[in-house]
């Protein structure tokens, strides 16, 4: 009698214990505890003779990857964002693809107004200065920073992480505006606390611009230098969606120039390789991309993409799947 070959995956990153113990009772494992990343060749040669892969943002799935790995069926990537994974080419090759939407958002939105704050009250700069022992003494007038009580909030993209931004701001007397491609029904505008305005309005009249919509490449540089000129010299941008969504050269030389107060960045374009500009600038708070970062949450989004990627590939349908076509 010929064995069945167990279904074979492999996980691209580190994850934690009980991840890789729930994936080991149902597959072949490959998995890559050193955390060091695949190049983009290993990727497809460690991809050639697997059925499923547990993914993070920074592996790219994209057409020619999937022509050289004809057995994988199912993509589960530890994100809610996908732009790594070319949808359309997953469909035509028959791939399943997954993301993690929901378990992040409160996490997500924490990490917006650990920005906005830290940005706008100096914390980090004011940090520094404490620790290299020049503090000597009070000052009325030292570390003056913006106040974000009964500020303007601009939502950029009003998904469930931007709604989540928004109910925050009830504690700090904000007034919210948002922009997104579509309109929300008035209930859900009640329950985010905020109001509906033009991409023009919103930077306009906004103290501190949230971005938090997805990256696709319709919306390559949605805060270039024409956008950077509409805002106010005195607001801060807050990017905790994706690099690419801002125009980074443009930042740089809006926050050198004063055109803008400041920016709260925890994406960048060519992460980590961030432009090496923001690292001068004394306006600018800058994160390595920990949007989701506290344990609890990181857990939840890798055994959700485990489980979608055991439903993959077990016959189910995964609760979190992207192209239901396939
Ligand atoms: C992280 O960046 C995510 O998309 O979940």
């Amino acid at each position: 009698m010929v064995r069945q070959l167990k279904t074979r995956i492999l996980i691209t990153r580190a994850v934690f214990d009980e991840v890789l113990a729930y994936l080991r009772l149902h597959f072949d494992v490959e998995d890559n505890q050193s955390d060091v990343p695949f190049s983009a060749d290993e990727l497809v040669r460690k991809l050639a003779d697997k059925d499923g892969a547990l993914t993070v943002p920074t592996d790219r799935i994209d057409g020619a990857l999937l022509k050289a790995c004809p057995t994988l069926k199912a993509v589960c990537n530890i994100a809610v964002g996908y732009n790594n994974i070319d949808l359309d080419a997953c469909t035509a090759a028959g791939v399943m693809a997954c993301n993690t939407p929901g378990v992040l958002d409160d996490t997500t939105a924490d990490t917006a107004w650990a920005l906005m704050l830290a940005t706008a009250r100096r914390v980090v700069e004011s940090d520094a200065w404490l620790r290299r022992g020049e503090w000597t003494g009070w000052s009325l007038q030292d570390w003056l920073g913006t106040d974000v009580h009964h500020a303007n909030l601009g939502i950029i993209g009003m998904g469930r992480i931007g709604q989540a931004v928004g109910r925050r701001a009830r504690g700090f007397d904000m007034q919210v505006i948002y922009h997104n491609r579509h309109r929300l029904p008035i209930d859900v505008e009640k329950a985010a606390n905020a109001q509906y305005v033009s991409k023009e309005a919103l930077l306009g009249s906004a103290d501190f611009v949230v971005l938090t919509l997805p990256y696709a490449l319709e919306n390559h540089h949605y805060i270039a230098e024409a956008e950077l000129a509409l805002m106010k010299p005195t607001a801060i941008l807050i990017n905790i969606a994706r690099g690419g969504l801002v125009d980074d050269a443009a930042l740089v030389d809006a926050l050198q120039t004063g055109r803008i107060a400041g920016a709260g960045l925890d994406v960048f374009e060519n992460e980590p390789a961030l432009n090496p500009a923001f690292i001068q600038l004394d306006n600018v708070v800058l994160t390595p991309h920990i949007g989701s970062a506290t344990r609890a949450t990181r857990l939840r989004m890798a055994m959700l993409a485990a489980q979608n990627l055991v439903l993959a590939l077990t016959g189910g349908t995964p609760p979190n799947l992207l192209n239901p076509n396939v």
